[in-house]
Order: structure tokens, then C-alpha cells, then sequence
């Protein structure tokens, strides 16, 4: 089995995870860690020898060495004459910027950084144009929508055997997962949305603004990700229409805290919506879709009955339905889609296959 050179860069709730399953992979790949960047720090190994994966917190607090440009860490990957992957697991719009220059360096790239896939159409092209290629390096982001669960690969492959899309609709986002399934829940209750919304962000389970949830950009991101890989060009999140949670009397209020002690007043909008779901047996959820024929994308609130498999969604899970030409009673994807262990899990996944790829 050859070897591959692995520069991470990101160290946090998911990179220092990753790391751990790394360190702990039993045999599939050889591989030599030779670079570990954060923001401001980085480790890397002069000599291309691995690094100690037993102490890198401990050795990356302690290294007095600036972070690396993307531009240096192509540069040094390819001063080693073995394969090289990129793994980004930071959020940054810039470190996502560049996968075409490692990707054209013949470096593969495996990330949970949805930007790349989600922003401008020019760099999804300036992407997968080339990923794949001879001479090119590979592109794998299982983890950029439904965190860990088998959602990219296998629509990947059902499209390269010669399936179509028709429709991909789901819950993708864990937060609102949560916030529908405890606000419209099968048995009805008088919960209110903006307790709802509360008790989320005092379970960490919201951003630090719960705006950056409710605005449904989020999901927007996943749906231009599934959209695209099913064939519709979509030219970003922006081109569709996406339903916000945020009352338009709060979306400029200053803070996070304002904004949470404000949302009361707006809760008879989505008591009404509910009550409306109730009379007709159903419950509210916030749904992504892709249809693929009417080439329509859509973020926004629907109507499920008691009995579909949205409806008795649990806790902050994602669940996935895929309609195509084989799968005519759609195929449903369900599970964790956030997380530490399980989105580790992914892009951990997405490196071995890159390494069984590309070191012989
Ligand atoms: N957490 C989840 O459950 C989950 C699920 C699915 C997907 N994801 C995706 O996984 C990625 C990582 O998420 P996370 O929760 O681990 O975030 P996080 O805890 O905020 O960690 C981000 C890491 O990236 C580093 N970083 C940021 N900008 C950098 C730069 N320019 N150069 C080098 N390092 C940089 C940060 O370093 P400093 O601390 O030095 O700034 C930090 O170590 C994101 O794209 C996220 O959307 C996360």
C-alpha cells in the first residue's frame, strides 16, 4: 500500500475529531500527516516525515510558526513526490476559494466546508471541470450536507450509472430539525415557537445569533449542493426562494439577545400556521427541495400528514427523500446530521477513498 501526504487545516469541534479517528484508523491507507495549520498557527514537517499525532494540541499551542497561505501549502505538498490531500475543516469563504489551485496542483481535496460547493457557479465549474481528471486532483465533500450520513456518494453513483433525479426533499438542517419537531409535534401541545427557539440556543444546538439559522441560508446552501450535483446548474443560494423565520421587524435589531427577547411578540404568526397543520391532521416542517424536470428549487415551511416519515422526525435528525427514475417510492436517508463524531466520519471516509484512489 503506498502513502499519502495529509494537510489539515482547522482544528476545531470537527478537525480535532478527525484527527482523533486518524490517529486511531486501523490499516486502508498509509499516510503521513505533514502539515496542521489553525488560523494563526501551524505544524509542518520539514522533511515531509509524519507528524506526532499523539500530541498536536499540545504541539500546535506550542509552535511559534505563522499560519500557512493556501498558495505555500500547495507549494510544499507538491515539494514531496507522493500524493497529497487537502483537508479543510474550517467554514472560510478563501481556503474554499482555492481548492481549484490544489485541484489543478494534482492535489485532491476532502472537506465539510460547504462554501465551495454553494457560492458562485463559477467555482463549482472552476471545480469539478477539472476534479477527476488525469493530472488532476480529486473532490470529495460527503459531509457538506447531512454531515456523515451516505447522501453525496450515493447520489453521485446512482447519477454516474445512468439514473435521473426527479425530486430531493428534506430536513437538513439539525437546528430546525429540532425547532419544528418540538414546536409541531405529532401530539399537539401549546409550546411557543419563541420558547422553542430559547430552549434551542440554551442547548447549543443554534448559532450564536439564532438568526443565522431561522434566515434558512443554511439550507439554501445544502439545497444549491444537491441541486447542482442532480444537474441543475442553480448560480447560488440566492437564485431561489427561501423562506425566512426572522418577522421583518426583527431581522435589523442589533443583537442575538434583542432579537430573542423580541420574538414573543411575532408568536401568533406561526401559532396560526400551526393551528392551520392541526385542523388537517398534519405538522409543520422546514423543508429543502430540489425538483429536477421543473428545474425548481425551494426553502420553506410545509405541510406533512401524521403519518409521512418528516412528521415523526426525532431530536435535531436530518432525513433525506429521493425520488428518481429507479427509486420511484423515494429512497429515505435519516440520522444524525450534525455533530462531531458522525461528520469526522465523513470527510475521515472521503480520505480513504482519495487515498485508495490515488496512492498505488
Ligand atoms: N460541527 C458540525 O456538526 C458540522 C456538521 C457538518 C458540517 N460542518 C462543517 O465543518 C466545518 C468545521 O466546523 P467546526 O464546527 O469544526 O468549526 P469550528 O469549531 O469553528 O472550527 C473551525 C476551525 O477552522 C480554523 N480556521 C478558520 N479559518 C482558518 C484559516 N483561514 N486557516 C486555518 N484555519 C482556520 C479555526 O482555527 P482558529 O480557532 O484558530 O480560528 C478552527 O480550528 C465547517 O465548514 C462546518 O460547516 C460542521
Amino acid at each position: 500500500m503506498a502513502t499519502v501526504n495529509i494537510a489539515i487545516i482547522g482544528a476545531g469541534v470537527v478537525g480535532s475529531e478527525f484527527i482523533f479517528q486518524l490517529a486511531n484508523l486501523k490499516g486502508y491507507i498509509n499516510y503521513n500527516v505533514v502539515v496542521l495549520a489553525e488560523n494563526k498557527r501551524v505544524l509542518r514537517s520539514e522533511d515531509y516525515s509524519p507528524l506526532k499525532l499523539s500530541s498536536w494540541r499540545e504541539d500546535l499551542a506550542k509552535s511559534q510558526k505563522p499560519g500557512m497561505t493556501p498558495k505555500e501549502i500547495a507549494e510544499f505538498l507538491k515539494g514531496s513526490k507522493l500524493p497529497a490531500i487537502l483537508v479543510d475543516n474550517t467554514s472560510n469563504q478563501a481556503i474554499a476559494n482555492s481548492y481549484p489551485l490544489f485541484i489543478k496542483a494534482g492535489i485532491s481535496v476532502a472537506t465539510p466546508n460547504k462554501k465551495a460547493f454553494s457560492s458562485d457557479i463559477k467555482l463549482w465549474n472552476d471545480i469539478f471541470d477539472y476534479a477527476g481528471k488525469p493530472g488532476y486532483g480529486l473532490c470529495y465533500h460527503e459531509s457538506s450536507v447531512g454531515a456523515g450520513l451516505p447522501l453525496i456518494s450515493p447520489l453521485k453513483e446512482m447519477i454516474q450509472t445512468g439514473d435521473e433525479v426527479l425530486k430531493i426533499e428534506g430536513i437538513f438542517s439539525g437546528t430546525l430539525s429540532y425547532i419544528f419537531n418540538e414546536f409541531s409535534a405529532i401530539k399537539p401541545s401549546n409550546v411557543k415557537f419563541s420558547d422553542v427557539v430559547k430552549v434551542a440556543k440554551e442547548k447549543g444546538y443554534t448559532e450564536p445569533d439564532p438568526r443565522d439559522d431561522l434566515n434558512g441560508l443554511d439550507v439554501a446552501r445544502k439545497v444549491t449542493i444537491l441541486a447542482r450535483i442532480s444537474g441543475l446548474p442553480v448560480e447560488s443560494p440566492a437564485a431561489f426562494p427561501v423562506q425566512s423565520l426572522i418577522p421583518k421587524e426583527l431581522e435589523s435589531v442589533s443583537s442575538g439577545d434583542e432579537f430573542l427577547q423580541r420574538l414573543p411578540e411575532f408568536d401568533d404568526q406561526m401559532e396560526s400556521l400551526k393551528a392551520e397543520a392541526a385542523k388537517e391532521g398534519k405538522v409543520l416542517r422546514f423543508i429543502g427541495s430540489v425538483d429536477v424536470p421543473n428545474k425548481e428549487a425551494s426553502v420553506k415551511i410545509l405541510k406533512y400528514d401524521a403519518s409521512h416519515p418528516f412528521a415523526s422526525l426525532k431530536g435535531s435528525d436530518n432525513v433525506i427523500s429521493i425520488k428518481t427514475k429507479r427509486y420511484t417510492n423515494p429512497l429515505i436517508i435519516q440520522g444524525a446530521g450534525a455533530g462531531a463524531a458522525v461528520t469526522a466520519m465523513g470527510v475521515l471516509g472521503d480520505v480513504i477513498k482519495i487515498a485508495q484512489r490515488v496512492a498505488h
